[in-house]
């Protein structure tokens, strides 16, 4: 099968009340992790990538390891730019073979992030990409924000519908409270505002800031209207945490495969479960 639009699973998502995981792709071993684990439980995904991914694994590579993972699978797998910031990177993808496109316009002004967004979302619909917007400031582990400055951030739900109309995006990702990376506590997820957004939009609210939110905040995400949840950092500290591992074994280790396979492995069992948990098994 080939690499498919989120349009191919979205709107069942929205509909159905489950969420497609977008788990990011870093490097082969992230794409093969990713793949067997949905595999398993004949799910749809995305493979996020952001541009700094982009720029370690190559564009042709990334787009020919998703390709692989596409034949290989059968699934309905979207090859997505993550927090694309230009129009220039969202068509280079484009280009190369991504199924699917995110504008991040969000450090603009309300009114610019509108205008670029829109002629992303004309350029890519004419391609049958499929296009997530992103209003709001989502914050990053490292910024220590204080509750007032997180409000100040998050996305108003009458400006979000008005972006979603103006745009015609195929999903939105709007700041509700998560962050990049793992928390210090729990994050503080403003339902009422991913509920307000997704009633009054056909298409789904997308969730940031996926790992470390606790198991019941990502249920009560997805029944108010969050139909795609982003995942890198668990997958990461998985990742490294099994070559840690490996390392502290046995300093003798050189071949690199003693140390990926428990890395793959770990990372499958992290894939395995938020997919479990977004309600996406056998819906591909
Ligand atoms: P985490 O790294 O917190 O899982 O967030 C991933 C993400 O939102 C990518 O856009």
């Amino acid at each position: 099968m080939a690499l498919v639009s989120m349009n191919e699973f979205l709107p069942k998502a929205k509909a159905n009340k489950y969420a497609v995981g977008q788990f990011n792709m870093n490097n082969l071993e992230f794409a093969q992790a990713i793949v067997d684990a949905a595999m398993e439980l004949n799910s749809p995904f995305i493979y996020g990538v952001s541009e700094g991914a982009l720029k370690y694994m190559g564009i042709e590579f990334t787009v020919a390891i998703a390709e692989a993972a596409a034949k290989k699978s059968g699934l309905p797998i979207a090859l997505h730019l993550d927090h694309g910031s230009s129009f220039e990177v969202a068509m280079k993808c484009i280009r190369a073979g991504f199924s699917s496109v995110m504008f991040d316009g969000s450090h603009y002004s309300f009114e610019e992030n509108i205008r670029l967004t829109k002629e992303v979302v004309k350029a890519a619909r004419a391609m049958g990409v499929s296009v997530e917007g992103e209003l709001g400031t989502i914050g990053g582990v490292e910024d220590d924000i204080s509750v007032d400055e997180e409000h100040a951030n998050l996305a108003k739900p009458e400006e979000a519908i008005r972006f979603y109309e103006e745009t015609g995006v195929d999903c939105l990702a709007i700041a509700v409270g998560t962050a990049h990376g793992m928390y210090a506590g729990e994050p503080n997820i403003h339902f009422d505002i991913i509920e307000a957004v997704s009633k009054a939009i056909p298409v789904p609210v997308v969730l940031h800031g996926g790992s470390g939110v606790p198991d019941e905040m990502i249920r009560k995400s997805i029944a108010a209207g969050v139909g795609k949840i982003n995942v890198n950092t668990e997958n990461q500290v998985a990742c490294t945490d099994a070559i840690r591992e490996v390392l502290n074994k046995d300093a003798k280790v050189y071949d690199p495969r003693k140390y990926l396979t428990p890395a793959r492995k770990a990372m499958v069992e992290v894939v395995k479960s938020k997919i479990q948990l977004f309600g996406s098994s056998n819906q591909a």
